[in-house]
This record gives structure tokens, sequence and C-alpha cells, in this order.
């Protein structure tokens, strides 16, 4: 019988908190939520923990303000820091976010020392690239999460405009996880046939100007905060492909060393995830535009990083 693994959530607001329902409910781990803000993990956990025998599920789910409780964990899903506010980009999140997730990661060998980390906080590629340095963990456990929830969306809006099941469509953004953000319309495809089938070239033009602008149309409309049910759901399928070692094909930022042209930076790419991490990272071939695209969204995640080292 496998044995219960324990996941780590750094992060027990939105996004942690509804990742760790996920992780609750699916039964797959005994999960930690940590937090500074005291006695709210504590909390959420307890809840989760009232909820279990209802699911059906024998997940041991706590709550702790103490790092040090997260010790021996497989997995370790990264979402404390500052989220966005209306008329932030996830960019102006950056020195702040950087202290918090530099302050964690730092502290993470010494309690998890074989862990996959994914980074959640924003501007994520940048967080993560933080993570893999603050760790020094072999890049193909240092994972960043953007391109699974970018292409959740970009799956969503082909299927609402094509009248097929969400489900049935499959699509791939790449780049970094930010304005620049590259979905790829030669990967666009429902059970195989291309978007193009069901769509036409503005439609389709229309819908990637449309999950290129996805986190901050829900920014608008909540006001308070960001989006964080579709964020814990990609997190969650992320997670999932590490415990059960799926193998999954999945868009993802990882650490390039010459793939696609990008070397020693964090960008979103498909890869092969499992228990391993980060088993494999997939070249497609891309048309010369998109290319291009990849290359400018790279750029992007570059002058932050820059920003970041110049402070
Ligand atoms: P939130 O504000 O609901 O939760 C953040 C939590 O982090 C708070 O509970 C806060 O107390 C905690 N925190 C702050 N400093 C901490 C520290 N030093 N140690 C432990 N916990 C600490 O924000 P939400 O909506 O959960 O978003 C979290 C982050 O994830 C944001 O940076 C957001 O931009 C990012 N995000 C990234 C996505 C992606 O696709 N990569 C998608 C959605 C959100
Ligand atoms: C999103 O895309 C804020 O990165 C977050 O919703």
């Amino acid at each position: 019988m496998r044995e219960r693994q324990k996941v780590s959530v750094i992060g027990a607001g939105n996004v942690g908190a509804s990742l760790a329902q996920l992780l609750a409910q699916s039964g797959l781990c005994d999960i930690m939520l940590f937090d500074i803000a005291e006695g709210m993990p504590q909390g959420k956990a307890l809840d989760l923990a009232e909820a279990c025998p209802l699911w059906g599920s024998s997940s041991a789910v706590k709550g702790t303000n103490g790092l040090a409780d997260t010790k021996g964990s497989s997995v370790i899903v990264i979402t404390a820091g500052l989220a966005r506010k209306p008329g932030m980009s996830r960019d102006d999140l950056l020195l702040a976010n950087a202290r918090i997730v530099g302050g964690i990661a730092e502290k993470i060998p010494a309690l998890s020392p074989d862990a996959v980390i994914i980074a959640v906080t924003n501007p994520m590629d940048v967080m993560a690239q933080l993570v893999r340095e603050k760790t020094g963990f072999p890049s193909q456990r240092v994972v960043g999460m953007g391109g699974v929830l970018d292409s959740a969306r970009l799956r969503a809006f082909i299927a609402a405009e094509a009248g097929v099941a969400p489900g049935d469509v499959q699509a791939i953004v790449m780049g970094g996880h930010g304005n620049q953000m590259v979905p790829v319309e030669s990967l666009m495809t429902v059970k195989g046939i291309p978007a193009r089938s069901f769509l036409g070239g503005e439609k389709i033009q229309a819908i990637i100007g449309r999950t290129r602008n996805g986190g901050a149309e829900i920014v608008s409309l909540l006001k308070t905060g960001s989006a964080y049910y579709a964020p814990a759901a990609s997190g969650f399928e992320m997670v999932k492909a590490v415990l059960l070692d799926e193998k999954k094909v999945l868009p993802c930022a990882v650490y390039l060393e010459g793939q696609y042209g990008a070397s020693g930076v964090y960008a979103g790419v498909p890869v092969v995830l499992g228990k391993a991490g980060v088993e494999k990272i997939i070249e497609v071939p891309l048309l010369p535009e998109e290319a291009a695209a990849f290359d400018r969204s790279v750029s992007a995640v570059r002058s932050l990083l820059s920003k970041l080292k110049n402070n």
C-alpha cells in the first residue's frame, strides 16, 4: 500500500486554504497549513478536519504558526504573500513577496530536504527562481504554478465560445505568468481537432487577449483580492501529479537551460510532472511569431529578476 505523504501549504489565505480543501477532500495526503496569522491556519485546518468524515477522507489536517511543523513534507506549496488589488499588476508584488518567500525558502532544506516545491506566490516565475536559489535544490524539484491556471482559463473561454465541453479542449499557455504570457494558438485543439475548425481568427485573438487579462478580470470583479478557486485547482493538479507519480504533461514554470533558446531563467513550458518533480521538459516546435512572443515574455521575467537583484 502507498504510504501516506505529507503536503505543506505555506500561506493559509484564499489560495492556500482552497488548495488545502481540495487536498483534504481527495484524501491523498496529510496536510499541514502554515501561516503567520495567529490561530488562522489552526482554525481553518480544524474546520477542514471536521469535514473529512463527510468527505470519507482519512487525511490528517493540521494548522500551525511554526514552520518546523512542516518537517518531512513530500510536497510544499508556497502561497504566502500579498495578492493583487485593483490597479496592481503581479509585478507590483515583487519586493514584498520576495522577502516573504525568500525567508521561508531558506528554512526548507533543513526541514524537508527531499521535497518538491511548487511556487505560487506572485510574481511567480521570479519567486520560483528565488526558491531555487535560496534552497539550493535541484531545479527539477522547484517548479512554478501559472501555466496550468492560464491554460485552464484559455480552455474555459474556448469551450464557452465554441459551445463544446471544457474537458474536451486542450490548450497550452507558455512563457512567464504575466501580461506577456503566450497562449499558443497552434496547440489549441478540441479533441485533437484544431480550434480554427470551431472558431474564426478574430474570435481566437479575442480569447487570447482575454486569457492574458484573465487574472486582472477577476481582480476587477472581486475588488478585494485575486482569483483562488481555479488557482487552487491548478495547484491541486500539480500536487496530485507528484504524489501519484502521474507523469502528467502540464505547462509549468521551470528553470530553462537552453530549451526554447532561454537559459538561466524560469518560464512556463510543457513538462512531464511526476514523483521526482519536473521529469522532462518537452520542446514543441513553435511558429516563428509564437517563438518571438515567448522570447518577449522571458525578457519580461528577466527584467523583474534584475529589479530584484539590483534592489
Ligand atoms: P491571501 O492574501 O488570501 O493569502 C496570503 C496569505 O499569506 C495570508 O494569509 C498571509 O497571512 C500569508 N502570509 C503573509 N506572509 C507570510 C509569511 N511570512 N509566512 C506565512 N504566511 C504568510 O492571498 P491569496 O489570494 O491566497 O494569494 C496568495 C499569493 O498567490 C499572491 O501572491 C497571489 O498573487 C498569488 N497567486 C498566484 C497565482 C498563480 O497562478 N501563480 C494565482 C493566484 C494567486
Ligand atoms: C491570477 O492569474 C493573480 O496570478 C493570479 O489570477
